[in-house]
Order: C-alpha cells, then structure tokens, then sequence
C-alpha cells in the first residue's frame, strides 16, 4: 500500500485538478486508501481567500490567508497521514512559495525566502511534489473560457509563478510532468512516479 503526503502544482491551466482526481480514482479503484484534498480549502478560512480574489486585500495579507488556511488544513492532512492514509493535496505551500513571492516583489526583500521563513517552522514538507509543467502562454489558453477567473491568471504574473516553480523544482522532493501530454499519460507518469518515490521513502523510514 503507498502512504505519504503528495501535492500537485502548477500554474492555472496546468490540469492539477483534473490530474489529481484521476490519479486518486485509479488508486482508489485498485484499493489503496487515498485522501484527496486540495487549498484553498473549503473551511471559511478558504472562503475568505475567495473573496480577496475580488476584494483585494493586498499581497501581504492574502499571503496570510493563505497560510491561515493551510496551518489549519494541516490538522485535517495529519489525521489522514496518522491513519496511515495516502494524502494527495492539489496545492500547498509551494503555491504560496510561487505565487505570493511573485505577488510580494518590490513588498519585501527575498518574498520566497520570506515565506519559506515564516511557513517551514510549522509545515509538514510533502514525501513527493508532483509539478505539471506548462507555459503560462498555454495554461492562460486552456483556460480563457472559464467563467470565474482569479486575479492572479495574467500572463506578466504567470510567468514569474512558472519561473518560481522551475526554481522550487529544483529540489530533490520534485518530480516535473509535462502538462502539455494527454491526461492519460500524466497520469501513469505520476503514479509511476509515486510507486518509485514512496517506496522508497518506506524503506528509509
Ligand atoms: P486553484 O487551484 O485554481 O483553485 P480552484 O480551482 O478551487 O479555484 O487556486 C486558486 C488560485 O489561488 C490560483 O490562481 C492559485 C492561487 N493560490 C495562491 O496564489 N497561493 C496559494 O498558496 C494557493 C493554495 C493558491
């Protein structure tokens, strides 16, 4: 059985959700236990992120929120992972890490390692991080016709993310998909890489 905590990001329009939902429907159909949860959440503390998508409350305080919503969801991912579950989390900190430091550029000095700062003393790090890789050109395109669009899908504001996340990626806990594949073969490549990468975080453990 796989167990661990793995998170999926990814700039809009990179098919985390999608992903996620199929890669915890295959996993669940051949009976492992999968928690499949995603931020913002949808405590009010998630609520409130909603509506500073409209209601701008400025880049420092939307990065709080963000973080209010995920210590408080990290209770929840606790209680799963304690319950020897496997969590697949569609966003988590490294959004903040991508998003909110490209948002807080010009409002502190070194917005990533800010946030690194003020989240790594209570963050769980995820065993895996799943990046589906794609163009903020091609993640804008896929999604022009959604009906509710954020604040933070312009293309100016999405190329710094993208760039965030290719220097997040970095790290070793990483693993970059093109997002630009059928879903069907994201897929595979993910739960092969899960099968690879928890594994052996077992064996280690
Ligand atoms: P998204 O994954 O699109 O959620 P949903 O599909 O439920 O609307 O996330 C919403 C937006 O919030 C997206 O533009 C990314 C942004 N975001 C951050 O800026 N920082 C964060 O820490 C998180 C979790 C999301």
């Amino acid at each position: 059985m796989l167990k661990g905590f793995v998170t999926f990001e990814g700039i809009d329009g990179s098919g985390k959700s999608t992903v996620s939902r199929l890669v915890a429907e295959s996993l669940g159909k051949r009976g492992e236990k999968v928690f499949l949860t995603g931020e913002p959440t949808h405590s009010w503390l998630g609520d409130a992120i909603r509506r500073a998508y409209h209601d701008d409350v400025g880049p420092l305080a939307e990065s709080f929120l963000f973080l209010a919503d995920r210590a408080a969801h990290l209770e929840e991912i606790r209680a799963h992972l304690a319950r020897g579950e496997l969590v697949l989390c569609d966003r988590y900190a490294d959004s903040t890490y991508a998003y909110q430091a490209a948002r807080l550029e010009g409002v502190v000095e070194e917005p990533m390692a800010f946030l690194k700062g003020v989240s790594e003393p209570w963050l769980l790090p995820p065993d895996l991080t799943i990046l589906l890789r794609i163009s903020a050109e091609a993640g804008l395109a896929r999604i022009a016709d959604r009906p509710n669009r954020v604040r933070f899908e312009d293309l100016s504001l999405l190329t710094k993310v993208a760039a965030n996340y290719d220097v997040l990626a970095k790290s070793k806990r990483y693993i970059v998909v093109d997002a630009a594949k059928a879903k069907a073969a994201v897929v595979v490549d993910v739960i092969a890489a899960m099968e690879k990468r928890l594994a052996f975080a077992h064996r280690h453990r």
